[in-house]
């Protein structure tokens, strides 16, 4: 049986191999392909069209969208911090661990969305997609002075705020200066536990930056997006940078001003994507600059 099928099956491949070799090489070979490249492609399309449908009758976000981050994603995340923070990953991942089961954290977020004028703009889950990642740098490097620039509802802030609070039970205490142009934001940190170590100052980021009168240990850029914007903040603050400060820019997916000052300053610079879990936004991302050993 398996003898007589042997030449059977030897006999077609003699004859459609010379045919498919011929068309690979032939014009006709992206017509051949059209159809398989064509499925490829609608199935991912259809993902992503499946997963916008979703958003748009489940979300009411319409803007600085908030996602999980997909499982692989939120590995590689613990794995970047690891490496930017000089830290062992596992305790990385226990500062993720204390930051996704934060409860009281997210009952408080829940609460404070509820009772602002934006609540009809805001979704009952809470979701911190890459902020997880602020959070276990700050963990890891415990800095005394974190400035963010850029608040809107201060999820971001409040984020900082409890990994502040747990360093301050560690016993070492910090604060974060938490700036916007926009006095109806930071709704999120204006009360609880959370707002104790947040000063929020309305203005314009860079005036802001030109006047502080401590050093910052931790930079976050997440303001005006344009690049003159960044690299202004950028220049205004370095002069007040502690020496082993660590600078963050959530700009990182479209400027590369982060690693040009890295470069021009003599820093490292390492960047991580965000990969949103059932999200049609493609992510941003969090990119770091920092002074280390070589
Ligand atoms: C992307 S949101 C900040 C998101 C926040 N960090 C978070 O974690 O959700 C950008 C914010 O920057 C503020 N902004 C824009 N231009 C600014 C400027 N020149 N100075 C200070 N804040 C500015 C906007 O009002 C807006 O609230």
């Amino acid at each position: 049986m398996g003898a007589r099928a042997r030449p059977c099956a030897y006999a077609r491949r003699v004859t459609t191999w010379p045919l498919r070799r011929r068309i690979s090489v032939s014009r006709l070979a992206p017509i051949a392909a059209f159809p398989r490249r064509a499925a490829r492609v609608a199935r991912h399309d259809a993902r992503v069209i499946a997963d916008s449908a979703r958003w748009l009758l489940t979300s009411r976000e319409h803007h600085n969208y908030t996602y999980e981050l997909t499982p692989n994603n939120l590995d590689h995340l613990a794995w970047y911090v690891a490496a930017v923070c000089d830290t062992p990953v596992s305790d990385v991942r226990a500062f993720v661990a204390e930051i996704t089961s934060d409860e009281s954290l997210r009952e408080h977020i829940r609460a404070a969305t509820a009772a602002s004028a934006r609540r009809g703009l805001a979704d009952r889950q809470i979701r911190f997609g890459r902020r997880v990642g602020w959070y276990a740098i700050v963990r890891a490097r415990k800095p005394p002075h974190v400035v963010e620039s850029g608040v809107d509802k201060g999820l971001g802030t409040a984020v900082l705020a409890a990994a502040l609070l747990r360093n301050a039970e560690e016993g070492s205490p910090g604060r974060v200066t938490a700036i916007d142009i926009n006095p109806e934001a930071g709704y999120l940190v204006r009360g609880g536990t959370w707002s104790t170590v947040v000063d929020l100052v309305y203005a314009d980021s860079v005036a802001v930056l030109a006047g502080l009168d401590r050093p910052v240990d931790v930079f976050l850029h997440d303001s005006d997006h344009s690049a003159e914007h960044e690299r202004r903040e950028l220049a205004t603050v370095e002069p007040r940078l502690a020496p082993d400060a660590l600078l963050l820019s959530d700009n990182v997916t479209t400027t590369s001003v982060l690693s040009q000052f890295a470069e021009k300053t003599g820093r490292h610079f390492l960047a991580f994507t965000e990969r949103p879990a059932r999200h049609w936004y493609p992510g941003d991302g969090i990119g770091a600059a920092w002074r280390g050993q070589r």
